[in-house]
């Protein structure tokens, strides 16, 4: 690999979309942030300049940050912020990695304006698993809000009732056609016959799942999360915020100068949508021919079991087994490094619920939430089986969870109570899909599993900006191995003081 350098430059700029006009945090001028482009194997510099008033941190979201976890960005958990007028630069290299991922602010709700894609190509001369598309194209959803970031955390987080939804939808920054005012600012993929496209497709959006469609058209999934899976077509895809998909769009030879509408809208799981009553029936084939991700680090195969725990994600307070998870005001990574954990942070994370768990559909016994910064520490090399159970107090809405520094293997996934005698029988162990952020369904459960081989701070929460907001986060701290390898690196020189 190569040496990349970067330069971000985080400044006030002038937005105009639905007719309003508004000043906002932008990434050099831009609003979304610049494509940044690496490959596999690639170390990258990018220097993060803060020109505004705020405090701010960027996060690489999905990239692994081995041993680099001083360059994972959330604020207050691997990292002070960096402070108007100062400087950082995030440093890492990218390993076992290519695929779409993307950067986001991560404090505060600025992620609302500051993000952008990152495209990590194969090794130079290594080809995709699929023909070469014919062009590549990120599409990266947004949410564009008439109103101040900070008006709507404040509005969130102190009404209690769900913050404002936001005014329109974006893609790549642009509302388009069915907004009012919004004509001229749309998003437009003038394309070939007989062609294929590779949509880069990321959910940036704050709170909601999207779905996305083309109309008269398909597509075929070839990657979720930096991760190929094995290709299947499809004219929906659904994507939850912190996710990423790629698509391969084959343009038809039968449509000279005809346009179609590619939409995505906001996914809300309604009552009826799917519950128990619903019965559904699986027509099997035989499992087509596996295409292993050959550049995996982790096989399912290899993990074994250190002990399933069992975080309840608690709706009515957005706590994980109980513990809303309280943000510190020293960063996490460096209390754990310098080994001043006192008064920062509690090494004892409740394993298993502080009363036992029953998804009855009407409200569960576990209400009791108490406020804390817990982390959860794991040997180096751990593998753990995590199952997430959504509580569905207030209903409608799943929860996309994003594990920071890890993708994880999402071995099973259902609807109800978790049965730990029966569920684990049914999990996928052959060829389960391997991504950063999973939905999981409310009202249901979702297992995944990870090894710990990354030493530092990881933060995880619902990637639901206002569930996080409202405590639906944690942090695993992984311990350093006993080899030199096996080691996080100290801290850079610049990393930014609280
Ligand atoms: Cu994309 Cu912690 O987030």
């Amino acid at each position: 690999g190569i040496t990349r350098h970067y330069t971000l430059e985080i400044k006030m700029q002038n937005v105009t979309r639905l007719c309003h006009t508004k000043s906002l945090v932008s990434v050099n001028g831009q609003f979304p942030g610049p494509k940044l482009i690496a490959r596999e194997g690639d170390q990258v510099l990018i220097k993060v300049v803060n020109q505004v008033s705020n405090n701010i941190s960027i996060h690489w979201h999905g990239i692994r940050q081995l041993r680099s976890g001083w360059a994972d960005g959330p604020a207050y958990i691997t990292q002070c912020p960096i402070q108007t007028g100062q400087s950082y630069v995030y440093n890492y290299t990218i390993v076992g990695q290519r695929g779409t991922l993307w950067y986001h602010a991560h404090i505060s709700w600025l992620r609302s304006t500051v993000y952008g894609p990152l495209i990590i190509l194969p090794k130079r001369g290594v080809p995709y698993p699929f023909a070469k598309p014919h062009k590549e194209v990120p599409m990266i959803f947004g949410e564009w809000f008439n109103a101040d970031p900070e008006a709507i955390i404040r509005q969130a987080t102190q009404t209690g009732g769900g913050p404002n939804v936001s005014d329109a939808y974006t893609i790549n920054g642009l509302p388009g056609p069915l907004y009012n005012c919004s004509a001229k600012d749309t998003f437009r993929l003038r394309v070939k016959p007989g062609k294929t496209y590779l949509l880069r497709l990321i959910n940036a959006a704050l709170n909601d799942e999207l779905f996305f469609s083309i109309a008269n058209h398909t597509v075929t999934v070839v990657e979720a999360d930096a991760i190929y899976v094995k290709p299947f077509e499809t004219d929906t895809i659904l994507i939850a915020p912190g996710q990423t998909t790629n698509v391969l769009l084959k343009t038809k030879s039968s449509y000279p100068s005809a346009s179609f509408f590619m939409t995505a809208r906001p996914y809300v799981t309604g009552q009826g949508t799917f519950d128990n009553s619903t019965v559904a029936g699986i027509l099997e084939y035989e499992p087509p021919k596996q295409t292993k991700d050959a550049h995996s680090r982790t096989s399912i195969k290899n993990l074994q079991l250190f002990k399933p725990i069992l975080p309840a994600l608690n709706d009515t307070n957005f706590a994980t087994n109980n513990i809303s998870f309280i943000m510190p005001t020293k960063a996490l990574l460096q209390s754990h490094y310098s080994g001043q954990s006192h008064g920062v942070y509690s090494p004892k994370f409740p394993w298993s619920p502080i009363v036992p768990f029953n998804y009855t559909g009407t409200p569960p016994n576990n209400t009791m939430v108490s406020n804390g910064t817990n982390l959860m520490v794991l040997p180096y090399n751990t593998s753990v089986e995590l199952v997430m159970q959504d509580t569905s107090i207030l209903g409608a809405e799943s929860h996309p969870l994003h594990l920071h520094g890890f993708n994880f293997f999402v071995v099973g996934q259902g609807f109800g109570n978790f049965d730990p005698n029966k569920d684990p029988k049914n999990f996928n162990l052959v060829d389960p899909i391997e991504r950063n952020t999973v939905g999981v369904p409310s009202g249901g459960w979702a297992a995944i599993r990870f090894l710990a081989d990354n030493p530092g701070v990881w933060f995880m929460h619902c990637h639901l900006e206002v569930h996080t907001s409202w405590g639906l986060r944690m942090a695993w701290l992984v311990l350093d191995g006993d080899k030199p390898d096996q080691k996080l690196l100290p801290p850079p020189a610049d990393l930014p003081k609280c």
